[in-house]
């Protein structure tokens, strides 16, 4: 049966010419400092278990997906908010997606995911489910759901802290499959990883070791990233004559596109599905501190929550930050992503959203494609750095308002 294609909305930035970002959205250096100590039996705890090297999740998850039997006769149920390196691994497997509703929160919805599976016509072999942006979910209701019905419960710990050696409080409790992509909480060149409860009949592929020009590059991206030149405190004084010369000119909008697509996209890339992680991520990540890491990443989220409590025309998605999060990202709602976020991306701040998605009936997955910005809060970001991107992001929205009222 031909695989039905999945229809996208997708922004192209190509016409703005948005500048490099001035700070890296992912954490860089090398802070080896071991100092493993009281404070982290709040936040994390050792993980005993098996598990797999992949260079990214992605690759991950297409293992997971493919021993839960995900296929051109096994469909899979993914949320409706989701990067596309999500459903990637379950495109390149011929396998159809089905997108289920999200609520606000970005917590499944239910109700609605018994009415979609109650019309596919395909079997359904397994279920994402994602910890967003580090915020662990019970998914406990959600997991006995999927066990009556016997579908395999893939947990997405992407935007959590899981690796070979630790769990956040919370992670991971639920997946027959569990992967994560340990390269966006520490500073290695790339790193996925599968963790599997339960062995399924499906047979484990092997992963091959990286070649020694790969690791070679590896060690020069983490060097050089070590390297690159930081922000320092005068470049915030020239944040507001940079704004006001972005917003005399009429913004270059971009394109919001309806796009067709049965196969995956270009960050998929088959030749590495089966390439484990390179030997220097995997050192690097076992050898950075995690009470920095973790130490780092909430009091800088815990920055951000108190800079937009002011601020007009935004909310952050989760004000509040629990002991036991490690947060990825910080995850903040804006009413006017124009011109904000054109704003934002042209003073090259480094803001991310998923504003190429799978199109679905889900109310909230839409807003959020446009609306929902992914801004950094990595414990690599210095005490300057984080002023500039304050200091950008209000100048930002402040200016905004003042261009509706007008
Ligand atoms: C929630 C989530 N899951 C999975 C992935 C895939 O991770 P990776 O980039 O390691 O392939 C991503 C990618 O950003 C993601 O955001």
């Amino acid at each position: 049966m031909p695989v039905m294609p999945l229809e996208y909305q997708v922004f192209d930035p190509s016409q703005c010419r948005f500048p490099r970002p001035r700070v890296p959205v992912l954490p860089r250096g090398l802070d080896l400092s071991k100092a493993d100590d009281a404070s982290l039996q709040q936040s994390i705890s050792p993980l005993t278990g098996v598990g797999s090297h992949y260079s990214r999740g992605r690759y991950a998850l297409g293992e997971a997906y493919r021993r839960a039997g995900v296929g051109c006769d096994g469909a899979l149920l993914a949320p409706s908010y989701h990067c596309v390196t999500m459903l990637d691994p379950a495109l390149a497997l011929g396998a159809e997606v089905l997108l289920y509703p999200l609520t606000a929160d970005l917590a499944p919805n239910l109700v609605e995911l018994d009415a979609l599976v109650s019309c596919s016509v395909k079997s359904i072999k397994a279920l994402l489910a994602t910890h967003f942006f580090g915020f662990v979910q019970d998914f406990s209701r959600l997991k006995q759901w999927c066990d009556v019905r016997g579908i395999a419960f893939v947990e997405d710990c992407s935007h959590t802290l899981f690796f070979d050696r630790y769990q956040a409080k919370g992670a991971g409790q639920y997946g027959e499959f569990i992967a994560s992509s340990p390269y966006k909480f520490f500073p290695s060149a790339d790193g996925g990883w599968l963790y599997t409860r339960n062995s399924t009949s499906h047979p484990v592929a092997e992963t091959q070791p990286a070649g020694w020009l790969a690791e070679l590059r590896g060690m020069k991206q983490c060097l050089d990233g070590a390297r690159q030149p930081r922000l320092v405190f005068g470049d915030i004084a020239n944040l507001d004559g940079q704004l006001s010369a972005l917003a005399d000119q009429a913004p270059q909008t971009g394109k919001d596109e309806r796009r067709l697509r049965s196969a995956h996209s270009s960050q998929y890339l088959s030749d590495s599905a089966c390439t484990a992680a390179l030997r220097s991520s995997r050192w690097l990540i076992n050898h950075s501190s995690l009470c920095v890491t973790i130490e780092r990443r909430q009091a800088n989220y815990r920055r951000w929550l108190e800079a937009v409590a002011g601020l007009p025309s935004c909310r952050a998605l989760y004000p509040e930050l629990p002991e036991h999060v490690v947060p990825y990202m910080f995850p903040l709602y804006i009413e006017h992503p124009m011109p904000c976020f054109y704003w934002l991306k042209q003073l090259a701040v480094p803001v991310w959203r998923w504003d190429e998605m799978a199109i679905s009936t889900c109310s909230v997955a839409q807003d959020y494609r446009l609306h929902l910005l992914h801004l950094p809060c990595h414990q690599s970001l210095s005490d300057d750095e984080m002023n500039w991107l304050v200091a950008a992001l209000s100048m930002v929205l402040r200016k905004s308002v003042v261009g509706v009222c007008r």
